[in-house]
């Protein structure tokens, strides 16, 4: 195909300042490649939900649905903003999309450029990929409150997991890890306690694994992968886990490979039933929100994973060279975020 039918969903607080970056840099790799970008923007999120009480409505949903695929920036409200109730916009707009769309393979890819920004001593060549479980586990809102308010208040949040959606997302894990040079699938659970999922998870990998002779597979409890993921976390190849495991290991992913502000993340439909949505892992950041503090790098990778899902992999090649030379150069880097966007489009 020569041309892309792209959705953009900026969001809220640095949202709007990432994602301008990252269409920056997209429409320029594209060009390049001689392909045509048609851009749809979608004006959604916290601040949309106070000016008109809209989270998602259907025919958004619908209208998103006939894209080739979405940039997402972010959604969220401050934590400590009163006027939008927690959650809100999580659940309503941001989960409502991924659960819709079916974006089961929350991919997030964790690599070291150079050492500048590792936090660590001796971080070692870090290169792994996490394939978190997008659509099941506590995320489901599978819960509730009885007695709400006083002192016998009850409450629930039961962690769904089904064989479908394990063993698509496990094998999914595999078919990645086939495709890397050490083949190596960790499953981060928590079976010594979380016993009815995590049996189910620890079987499904077991049983997906005969189905792939050539990779290899290790177990490791949430507690444990966390420490290993600050000691060691060059052992790590694929990682797959759960929903929340996954959410909170990513964050610390990005911490030990320069900073949430490079951590980029694919929120994809393998089965091509609907659009899939590429994000930085990152949140709103109201902290810096407005400053042009925010590091766009995290939303510009993240186009590339959207490239690489549409089949562009050559134009995705050089938007990841182009990262990988600004972010060699990097030394306590105080450009603002318009600036660190024209230097990697200047390195394309
Ligand atoms: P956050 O990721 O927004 O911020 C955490 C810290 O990282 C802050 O200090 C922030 O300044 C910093 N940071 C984040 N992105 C950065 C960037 N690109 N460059 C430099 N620094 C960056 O997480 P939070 O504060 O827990 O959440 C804020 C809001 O965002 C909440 O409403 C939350 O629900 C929402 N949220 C949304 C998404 C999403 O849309 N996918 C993801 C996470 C959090
Ligand atoms: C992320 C975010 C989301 C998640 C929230 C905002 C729903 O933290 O994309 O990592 O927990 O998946
Ligand atoms: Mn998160």
């Amino acid at each position: 195909a020569s041309s892309i039918d792209l959705a953009v969903i900026p969001g809220d607080g640095i949202g709007p300042e990432v994602i301008a970056e990252a269409v920056k840099v997209l429409e320029k790799a594209v060009a390049a490649e001689g392909v045509e970008l048609k851009q749809t923007h979608y004006k959604l999120g916290a601040e949309h939900w106070l000016a008109t009480g809209e989270t998602l409505p259907d025919e958004v949903l619908a209208d998103l649905r006939r894209r080739d695929a979405i940039l997402f920036g972010a959604v969220g409200a401050a934590p400590g903003d009163t006027r939008i109730p927690s959650g809100i916009i999580e659940r309503e707009m941001l989960l409502k999309l991924r659960f819709s769309l079916d974006h089961y393979v929350n991919l997030r890819p964790s690599k070291l450029y150079g050492t500048v920004g590792s936090p660590l001593a001796n971080p070692g060549d870090i290169d792994f990929i996490v394939v978190r479980e997008g659509t099941e586990g506590p995320y489901v809102g599978n819960g509730g409150t009885l007695r709400a308010g006083t002192p016998h208040e009850v409450a629930t949040e039961v962690s769904l997991n089904t064989a479908h959606g394990v063993e698509r997302v496990v094998r999914d894990a595999f078919r990645r890890a086939s495709a890397r040079e050490r083949r190596h699938v960790t499953l981060v659970h928590k079976h010594n306690v979380l016993v009815f999922a995590g049996h189910l998870w620890k079987r499904t990998v077991e049983a997906v694994a005969t189905e792939f002779p050539d990779v290899t597979h290790d177990y490791l409890h949430v507690d444990a992968a966390t420490i290993f993921m600050v000691t060691d976390p060059s052992r790590f190849d694929v990682i797959v886990t759960d929903n929340l495991f996954g959410d909170i290991l990513t964050d610390l992913a990005a911490a030990v490979t320069g900073g949430i502000g490079l951590a980029a993340s694919g929120n994809i439909n393998m089965d091509r039933t609907a659009p899939s949505m590429f994000e930085p892992v990152h949140g709103s950041a109201p902290d810096i929100a407005g400053q042009g503090k925010a590091d766009p790098t995290a939303a510009i990778l993240s186009a590339a994973l959207l490239l690489d899902h549409l089949g562009y992999t050559a134009a995705a090649r050089k938007i990841e060279a182009a990262v990988a030379a600004d972010v060699e150069k990097r030394d306590g880097d105080a450009r603002s975020t318009s600036a660190v966007g024209d230097a990697i489009a200047a390195e394309l």
